[in-house]
C-alpha cells in the first residue's frame, strides 16, 4: 500500500433546516492510502453520501462543511468552487448509483468517454478513441468497438455502470469514490460489477472509498471499514476486525442482515467469494502501451 492520499479530520457536515443547523456528519476522521479500499457502511441517512460530497464541494446550498480534508497536501474544506471543480475532474472520480442520470442520453457512450479524456489530456481524436476502447475493454464491455457508437439507452444497466467506471478511470484519479455503485442493479448484475471492481482493484492504484448500506458488498473488497449511524462513526477497523469481531450492536445488526455472512461472524474464516463486493477505484491503469500524452497543464 502506498502513501497517505487523504486525511480527513473532524469533518462535520450540517444543513440549515427550518431555523437551525442539522448535523448530518459529526466529526468524521479517517485516512486513506493509495491502493487502499475504505468502505463507509451504514443504513440510509447515516451520512455516508454527504461525508463524501462535502469533500468535493457538492453539498447543496443549504449545507456547510467544517473540519479538514487534506488530499495530498491540498485542503479541500473551504476551497473555492472553481478549484474544487478542477480537483473533481483530475484527482478524484465519483461513480454514482444510477448511471442513467450521470450519462448524457443524447451522446454515444464512446463519445462521452472521449470527451472526458480530451478534457484532461492533450489527445488527438484518434488516440482518444483508441484509449476509450481500451478503457471499455478494461471494464469488459462486450465488443467495445461496436459498443462505442451506442447510446446509453441501448446498453443494459450493468453495461452502463461499466461505462461509468471506464469514465471514472479515464483521468487516472488518485481517489475514486463509489457511492452505492451496484445498488440499482439486480443481484446477478451486481455480482458481475463487484467482480469487475475486485479485478480492477488489482490493476489500479488509486485510493478507493466505497459507500454502501450492504455489508455483503464490502466483504471481499474493503481493507478498512467505517460504520456510521446517524452521522457518527460507531465502529472503525480493518475488514478482518469488523467481520470477525464486530464490537458495536449496530455493526452486528448490519452483518446479520447479510445472511451468507452472518454465519461467519462468530470467528470462522470467511470462505468463498461473497455474492457481493464493491468497488471504486482509479488510477494508473495498466494499458497496452504507455501513453505519451501529457496531462494538460491547468
Ligand atoms: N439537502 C439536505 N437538507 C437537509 N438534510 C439533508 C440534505 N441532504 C441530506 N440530508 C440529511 O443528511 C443526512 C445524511 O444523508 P446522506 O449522507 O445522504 O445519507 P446516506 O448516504 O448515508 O444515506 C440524512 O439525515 C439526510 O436526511
Ligand atoms: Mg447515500
Amino acid at each position: 500500500m502506498g502513501d497517505t492520499i487523504l486525511t480527513v479530520k473532524d469533518l462535520t457536515v450540517q444543513f440549515w433546516v427550518g431555523d437551525e443547523w442539522f448535523t448530518a456528519v459529526d466529526k468524521l476522521s479517517y485516512t486513506l492510502k493509495a491502493g487502499e479500499v475504505l468502505a463507509i457502511v451504514g443504513e440510509s441517512g447515516s451520512g455516508k453520501t454527504q461525508s463524501s460530497m462535502s469533500l468535493l464541494g457538492l453539498l447543496p446550498p443549504t449545507g456547510r462543511a467544517t473540519g479538514s480534508a487534506n488530499l495530498k497536501g491540498t485542503e479541500l474544506v473551504g476551497m473555492s468552487i472553481q478549484e474544487l471543480r478542477e480537483i473533481r475532474g483530475n484527482e478524484v472520480s465519483i461513480i454514482f448509483q444510477e448511471p442513467m442520470t450521470a450519462l448524457n442520453p443524447v451522446y454515444t457512450v464512446g463519445f462521452q468517454i472521449v470527451e472526458t479524456l480530451r478534457t484532461h489530456y492533450l489527445m488527438s481524436p484518434t488516440v482518444a478513441k483508441e484509449r476509450a476502447i481500451e478503457l471499455m475493454t478494461l471494464v469488459e464491455i462486450p465488443s467495445p468497438a461496436d459498443s462505442f457508437d451506442k447510446f446509453p439507452h441501448q446498453l443494459s444497466g450493468g453495461q452502463r455502470q461499466r461505462i461509468m467506471i471506464a469514465q471514472a478511470l479515464a483521468c487516472e484519479p488518485k481517489l475514486l469514490i463509489a457511492d452505492e455503485p451496484t445498488t440499482a442493479l439486480d443481484v446477478t448484475v451486481q455480482a458481475e460489477i463487484l467482480k469487475l471492481m475486485r479485478d480492477l482493484r488489482e490493476r489500479v492504484s488509486a485510493g478507493i472509498i466505497l459507500i454502501t448500506h450492504d455489508m455483503g458488498v464490502v466483504a471481499d473488497m474493503a481493507d478498512r471499514i467505517i460504520v456510521m449511524k446517524d452521522g457518527v462513526v460507531v465502529e472503525h477497523g480493518t475488514s478482518q476486525e469488523i467481520f470477525k469481531n464486530p464490537q458495536h450492536p449496530y455493526t452486528q445488526q448490519l452483518l446479520a442482515a447479510v445472511p451468507h455472512l452472518a454465519e461467519h461472524v462468530d470467528g470462522d474464516e470467511l470462505s468463498g467469494p461473497p455474492q457481493t463486493i464493491i468497488m471504486v477505484d482509479d488510477v494508473p491503469v495498466p494499458l497496452s502501451e504507455p501513453r505519451s500524452d501529457k496531462p494538460r497543464p491547468s
